[in-house]
């Protein structure tokens, strides 16, 4: 499938569909205490999305059975919320979420703590929200991109830190994944040219230690295979040819 470029009608609805997003996720980020259960975090976000008049785009998406994923400590992503998983003190927790809105989706996913965390777990959030950014300085026309992969691999193994491997970031618009896929871990090749009017969704995928993951018996939830913990930061981007629009996160 090729690369699509959104036109102007098209970007507006992708802009509003993200912004809804955004606020979203603020009310999500909010609700993060220690004895909340992942159920209610989801049940919570599902609510707020339809709230909005929009659907949320990941339940029964290839048969995911909620609309937020809600994974915990070593969990990197996909975690499936249940109602005896309650969040304790010390935990991290990444929640992604996506909507449709006018037929059009917007994918982000952000890394919280529970109440107080250690250093090391505080570092691991900051460093992935970085590796994003880190990433993003070439998410512009002109660009290619693999560019952005290895931005995003090279910012986090600095730390010593595992990029996984087995998962990747995706063009977005009028389906949830679309072409290109994009690894967040070191590239041969540079990857196609970017263009204005691409919009992607960037979503490194950072692990405390070995990059290995590995699924659980509920075919969903991706662990670490070392048992420490994972991060995940993602935003949908809009390419055009100066700065990025990052267009998940709130207007300033
Ligand atoms: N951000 C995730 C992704 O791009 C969300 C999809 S989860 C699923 O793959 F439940 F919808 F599959
Ligand atoms: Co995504």
């Amino acid at each position: 499938m090729a690369v699509s470029i959104k036109s102007a009608r098209e970007i507006a609805l992708m802009r509003e569909s993200c912004r809804i997003l955004s606020e979203v996720h603020e009310r999500l980020g909010e609700e993060i205490r220690p004895g909340i259960s992942t159920w209610d975090i989801n049940a919570f976000g599902e609510k707020l999305i339809r709230s909005y008049g929009c659907v949320p785009n990941f339940l029964n998406y290839n048969g995911y059975p909620a609309a937020i994923c809600v994974s915990v400590n070593d969990e990197v992503v996909h975690g499936i919320p249940k109602k005896e998983r309650i969040l304790r003190e010390g935990d991290i927790v990444s929640l992604d979420a996506g909507l449709i809105y006018k037929g059009y989706h917007s994918d982000a996913a952000r890394t919280h703590p529970v109440g107080k965390i250690s250093r090391e777990a505080a570092k691991l959030i900051e460093v992935t929200k970085r590796s994003f950014f880190a990433g993003i300085r070439y998410a512009r026309a002109g660009c290619h991109l693999f560019d952005i992969s290895n931005a995003i691999d090279a910012y986090a193994s600095r730390f010593g830190y595992g990029v996984v491997r087995d998962l990747v970031g995706h063009g977005i618009g009028t389906h949830l994944h679309e072409d290109p896929q994009i690894p967040n871990f070191r590239q041969w090749r540079r990857g196609i040219r970017l263009q204005a009017g691409m919009t992607l969704a960037i979503e490194p995928m950072i692990n405390m230690g070995t990059w290995k993951v590995s699924w659980l018996d509920d075919d969903w939830t991706v662990v670490t295979r070392d048992g420490r913990c994972s991060a995940h930061y993602e935003n949908t981007v809009l390419i055009t040819s100066g700065e990025p629009e990052i267009l998940t996160l709130p207007r300033t």
